[in-house]
């Protein structure tokens, strides 16, 4: 019967990082720097509001949009951390993790042979989906921009059937992000044209270097962006599945509509959990931040001193050192530091073709694992 699979679903492959962490699992002693996933506990008060709702039989379903007053405490959050006022009755969605964010936006907004497109390097949680909708991505190189993806260099790639940008920042793979002026220069660019934006902000606590802006803060712009933001990183909740989707009214009607047919509502504990997050734990992340700069800059120090060309990232928890001049394919690179150095880094070309050439690591790890895979690295680095 497997011929009879939608050929849509048959022309897409599971992700890269997935594919190389289970190949990593099968391996003994091998330290794996690959997931994008914090080490951190979720917070003490984050567990018993959890807990709490479970004792108090607050396991039924909510509105589909979500709680009220989660979404009220998502709105200001919003206002707050980033000068952006969204209605809660209206104009927020809690989600399955940002990754049902990003299925209902692509799904409610994309129809066959439109364009989206995307920086390359690039989270790979977007393109299956774009394919999925019988839409095209299109991956506009990074590399030579230190991984920005600037106005000056979607423009030439805009047609009639550019339908959405896809904007991750601050960024996985890379841990770039994009500054105010960048950002003000893509809304300019946008002023006169009807392109819905995804601005994928889930790492915005996370930026080490300036602040974090949205770009729907910017003339115009709220009203054809789409914001998804969520709690699996800032507040170590990746097992919780909780995300957000701020959107204009007249837009998240309609999201709404595929996230009622495809989820009814996000768990209603874990709701309960992430009010607390977002209420009590508001400082929760800068503790976190705060370690995830102290990592990021031995682990970027580590590595040009180990001889690597890489590029200083300004937030999330990723670095993405270039091997070019080591003339191996990221892919054997990977297998071979894995079998002879016994580290797992997640080949770039899981980011897209334009990732060919670099590899991830990710620093959301213990110092003591980090310090005991860059030695190793250190070790079969001057050894070939
Ligand atoms: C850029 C980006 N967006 C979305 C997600 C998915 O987040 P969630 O676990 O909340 O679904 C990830 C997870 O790694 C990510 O890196």
């Amino acid at each position: 019967m497997e011929h009879l699979i939608n050929p849509l679903v048959q022309s897409i492959q599971i992700s890269g990082i997935r594919r190389f962490f289970n190949m990593v699992s099968q391996h003994e002693n091998v330290l794996s720097l690959t997931i994008g996933q914090p080490d951190f506990s979720t917070p003490n008060h984050v567990k018993a509001a959890g807990k709490n709702a479970i004792d108090q039989n607050m396991t039924s379903y909510t509105h589909n949009a979500g709680m009220f007053e989660l979404r009220e405490a998502a709105a200001s959050f919003m206002d707050e951390q980033y000068d952006l006022a969204y209605d809660a009755q209206s104009e927020v969605i809690v989600t399955t993790g940002a990754s049902e964010a990003i299925d209902v936006t692509l799904r409610t907004i994309l129809s066959s042979g439109s364009e989206v497109l995307l920086p390359g390097p690039v989270y790979p949680g977007y393109e299956p989906i774009i394919r999925l909708c019988g839409a095209q991505p299109i991956h506009i190189d990074t590399t030579n921009t230190g991984f920005r993806l600037t106005a000056d260099l979607m423009e030439p790639y805009i047609t009639e059937r550019t339908r959405c940008i896809v904007l991750p920042y601050p960024s996985n793979p890379t841990g770039m992000t994009l500054s105010a002026q960048e950002l003000r220069d893509i809304a300019l660019l946008l002023e006169n044209r009807d392109i819905f934006v995804l601005s994928d902000e889930i790492y915005s606590e996370f930026v080490f270097t300036g602040q974090h802006h949205s770009i729907a803060s910017f003339p115009k712009m709220k009203e054809k962006t789409i914001v998804i933001n969520g709690l699996s990183k800032s507040h170590a909740m990746t097992g919780w599945r909780i995300g957000f989707l701020f959107a204009p009214a007249n837009i998240c009607r309609h999201i709404l509509k595929v996230h009622q047919y495809n989820v009814t509502c996000a768990s209603s504990i874990s709701q309960s959990a992430a009010l607390s997050a977002l209420t009590t734990g508001k400082a929760d992340p800068k503790m976190m931040k705060i370690q995830y700069e102290q990592r990021m800059n031995y682990v970027y120090n580590r590595l040009l001193k180990i001889g690597f060309d890489v590029e200083k990232p300004n937030g999330a928890f990723y670095i993405f050192p270039s091997i070019h001049k080591f003339h191996h394919s990221s892919f054997e690179f990977a297998l071979e530091l894995m079998e002879k150095a016994g580290v797992a880094l997640v080949p770039g070309n899981a980011f897209s073709s334009f990732g060919e050439g670099y590899v991830r690591l990710s620093y959301a790890y213990a110092s003591e694992t980090l310090t005991k895979a860059l030695d190793r690295i250190e070790q079969y680095m001057s050894s070939r």
